[in-house]
């Protein structure tokens, strides 16, 4: 594998991985979470140590891969329609082959090859170290499907290829699986049980990067606080384990200050959070280590004690508000983003406005917002009527997304005349003489190229703001370079 560092036409230094010995062509897209960008740079690495080049042109393809997203209806109809693109493609070129990876895959199995002709191979979340044997099984002309969920698989040992990286920020899964059962979501059956990686394996894949230059890592997982590892296997066997592996276990917050302390000037980042696992042990150990950024995801889905207890999320009102205040207490520059869902079957009006009311008292700087969907074989689809009406579910979601913008816009006004620490990413998507780049609290900080170049820190003094954006002008370099 080599390392080619290309000039862009802005003169951005971007790093691109390229195995030159590759004889066949991999494009490779994909939908959804952190997790599935993160999967599929295992897939391309897994690939190309059987002669897979990946490539940005799908017409020139020898296999295109698609990894999928199921959490929402919409996800699913998105994916439907790149694969009647890719059927167009395939009619021209018929030795195209076509692979659905990932929580659709799961999710429909061995119908995907019935229901859609085009699709050659199926490949779910947690046999991607199968996909050597079945690419060849689909060379020989046969359709190929491996959907079988692991209670030890983790990746911890395949190096990822970086996929479209800006050579600065990169991904690091840390657990996989779920097993908190919220009644609304598909995740814990196409993902998985829950199981987390050996920490020394997480440790090396950073080193490697930092090695490489780049400069923030993001620890994911669907629910990091609840990271554990003993010596491998799920999580919920843990009490099952050794006294020697559970009294040397690694949780979060340990393998939080492991990494903050073997790279003291790499920013660490991580998501997502769930509320009923966050300790206040990971909340004082963000606040010991500087380059810990200080930023929570930490979805909530809903205000109302009794919408939460039907979509089993195992915390109250209450308890949520007595984390953020932990949480504005210790960290009090600490930034919180929310994902909440408008219409869970049976949401009432009060519900509803206790979602609004909770929003008021957290006042979130960011938010994923969504429309209750139903999803085949989840607990809600099968136990409770999807009964709020299409418009009221809208209009409920308008009534969400119109408060955070207000409280966006009074977070990122608080950062107003400060000087803060910006990692440059890129150009700015809308000015090619700005860079853009991103505070500790996550908001993207926009301001004029000079002679700075990507990857560098650099203090920015914040002159206006939108209720995403802050905007300002770099006061030299940052003592993080
Ligand atoms: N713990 C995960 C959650 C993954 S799903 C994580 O790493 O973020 C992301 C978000 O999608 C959830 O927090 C929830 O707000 C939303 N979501 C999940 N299932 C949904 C459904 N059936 N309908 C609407 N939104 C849903
Ligand atoms: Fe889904 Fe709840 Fe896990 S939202 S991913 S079951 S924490």
């Amino acid at each position: 594998m080599e390392k080619i560092i290309e000039e862009n036409k802005q003169g951005e230094s971007i790093v691109l991985e390229q195995s030159n010995d590759g004889t066949r062509k991999l494009y490779i897209e994909s939908y959804g979470c952190q997790m599935n960008f993160s999967d599929s740079e295992i897939v391309a690495s897994i690939l190309a140590k059987e002669g897979f080049n990946t490539t940005q042109q799908l017409e020139e393809a020898d296999l295109v891969l698609i990894n999928t997203c199921s959490i929402r209806e919409k996800a699913e109809q998105t994916v439907r329609k790149r694969l009647e693109k890719f059927n167009a493609v395939k009619r021209i070129n018929p030795a195209m082959k076509v692979g659905v990876l990932g929580c659709m895959a799961e999710r429909l199995k061995s119908k995907f090859l019935e229901e859609e002709k085009i699709v050659d191979m199926v490949v779910g979340p947690d046999a991607y170290k199968d996909l050597p044997n079945l690419v060849q099984e689909i060379d020989e002309g046969r359709n190929a499907v491996n959907v079988i969920l692991s209670k030890e698989e983790t990746y911890g040992d395949i190096a990822p290829v970086r996929l479209n990286s800006n050579g600065v920020s990169a991904f690091v899964s840390i657990t996989r699986g779920c097993d908190n059962m919220c009644t609304f979501c598909v995740v814990p059956f196409t993902r998985g049980r829950e199981r987390s990686r050996d920490p020394h394996s997480i440790l090396e894949e950073v080193g490697q990067l930092w090695e490489r230059g780049f400069k923030e890592i993001t620890l994911l997982g669907q629910n990091v606080d609840s990271y554990l590892w003993y010596g491998g296997g799920l999580k919920k066997d843990f009490e099952k384990a050794t006294p020697m592996q559970q009294a040397t276990a690694v949780n979060f917050a340990t393998l939080l200050s492991m990494t903050a302390e073997a790279y003291p000037k790499l920013r660490i980042r991580f998501s997502t959070s769930n509320p009923q696992d966050m300790t206040l042990d990971v909340i004082e150990t963000m606040a010991k280590y500087k380059n810990i950024c200080k930023y929570i995801h930490l979805p909530v889905q809903s205000g109302s004690n009794r919408i939460l207890k039907e979509m089993n999320r195992l915390h109250t009102r209450e308890e949520y508000f007595e984390l953020i205040d932990n949480i504005k207490r210790i960290l009090p520059e600490c930034a919180i983003s929310q994902d909440m869902i408008a219409g869970f079957p049976t949401e009432t009006e009060e519900d509803h406005q206790d979602t609004l009311s909770l929003m008021e008292y957290v006042q979130y700087d960011f938010g994923f917002m969504f429309a209750y969907s139903e999803r085949p074989g989840t607990m809600a689809a099968r136990k409770m009527e999807d009964d709020v009406p299409e418009e009221v579910k809208k209009r409920r979601l308008t009534e969400i997304i119109n408060l955070q913008q207000k409280h966006g816009l009074l977070r990122t006004r608080e950062h107003l005349g400060k000087v803060e620490e910006v990692l440059i990413e890129g150009s700015s998507k809308k000015s090619d003489v700005h860079w853009m780049g991103r505070n500790t609290q996550n908001t993207v900080v926009v301001f004029p190229k000079e002679n700075y170049k990507v990857g560098d820190f650099v203090n920015v003094r914040i002159d206006d703001c939108t209720a995403a954006t802050l905007i300002g002008e770099a006061v030299g370099y940052s003592d993080n370079n």
